[in-house]
């Protein structure tokens, strides 16, 4: 790969959870320890908006709350640039030349935005700033000259509309500034980690997920109460491993496969308590979770320094799309003065 170049960002619309860890931010960080890469990781506040226009406190709120779960999980601010979208104006200014180069045709086929749209029962009224996200989000990977873009597969259709739209960019003004991105994507398993009653997706309103920020009394706690087998009722009743979260999770964080395959015959067999493997769940969780949670705590005692990190990381990010911008308008011809 060279000497490329990774972005990847996502909305503070509230704390990280540990399907975040394992769909991306574990990822993030041996990304950026390899150190071979140039990372970008930034919190994507104005396309949050594009959805939350009547809540921007909460936006603010998960702001700070986010950059601890960066922190915390080990992301660098020495080693990687982090940023906050709305303090690079030049994003908003690619995009607005972008805009000239997709259809609206083109916006309503994108099956993510579709999706949304759907899910969010908008309609017609769907906000202008929400319909055209993907355009902008080309802007925030095309202003860093991304080459890789680790993302969830649901963010694929953006991908291929950055790709587009650089191709058109490039073709349009016969220059070659803006370079294709591709995307990576999480193994299936952690990509979507199912929240802890057996829930398909883990999100704050149904209150079904463990938190970064959980403590240890907490996590235990949920751990305790997970979705198992319904119908495993005494301890030697043979139990049902699929679709069973305390082994879906044993699966994605254990490291001992052994044992958990061993663990795993047992339980179908009939003869080993659920409560058992919560507890091994459970010791499981806290030695990875333990550390994270200890820094968290430390930055968080220390917000203030986070903030400078942000800004620090921000101003460098601006650089770098300034000089993009600057490129793009030479391209088109938008220098009248020197
Ligand atoms: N759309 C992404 C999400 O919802 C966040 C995002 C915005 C992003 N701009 C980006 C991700 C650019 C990668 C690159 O998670």
């Amino acid at each position: 790969m060279g000497q490329s170049i990774i972005l990847t960002g996502d909305r503070p619309t509230g704390k990280l959870h540990i399907g975040h860890y394992v769909g991306s931010l574990k990822n993030r960080v041996s990304m950026q320890n390899a150190g071979e890469h140039q990372l970008f990781v930034f919190l994507a506040d104005q396309q949050a908006l594009t959805d939350h226009a009547k809540e921007p406190e909460k936006i603010r709120e998960s702001i700070t709350e986010v950059a601890l779960d960066y922190l915390a999980v080990g992301l660098d601010p020495k080693k990687a640039t982090i940023f906050i979208q709305s303090q690079i104006p030049e994003l908003s200014e690619l995009a607005m030349y972008y805009m000239n180069l997709v259809s609206v045709a083109r916006l309503k086929r994108n099956p993510t935005v579709k999706t949304e749209i759907a899910q969010k029962d908008f309609g017609e009224s769907v906000p202008v700033g929400f319909f055209v996200y993907p355009i902008a989000q080309a802007a925030d990977i095309t202003a860093f000259k991304a080459n890789y873009v680790p993302v969830g597969a649901d963010q694929a259709p953006m991908i291929e509309q950055t790709r587009e739209i650089v191709r058109s960019f490039n073709h349009t003004y016969q220059t070659d500034v803006l370079v294709e991105p591709e995307g990576i994507y999480p193994d299936e398993m952690s990509a979507r980690l199912p929240g802890i009653d057996g829930n398909a997706k883990m999100s704050k309103s149904m209150n079904n997920g463990i938190y970064l920020s959980d403590d240890a009394d907490t996590v235990q706690k949920k751990v305790m109460s997970m979705y198992t087998d319904p119908n495993h009722l005494r301890v030697e009743d043979p139990g049902q491993v699929e679709g069973n979260m305390v082994f879906y999770y044993l699966d994605v964080f254990g490291k001992d496969k052994q044992k958990i395959a061993e663990l795993k015959a047992q339980y179908s067999k009939g003869g080993l308590g659920d409560v058992k493997v919560k507890r091994y769940l459970n010791d499981v969780l806290q030695a990875e979770l333990e550390p994270i949670r200890k820094r968290r705590l430390e930055y968080a005692n220390n917000i203030d320094a986070v903030h400078q990190m942000l800004q620090e990381g921000s101003n460098h990010a601006r650089e770098v799309a300034a000089a993009t911008l600057d490129q793009v308008k030479q391209a088109m011809g938008l220098h009248y003065f020197n």
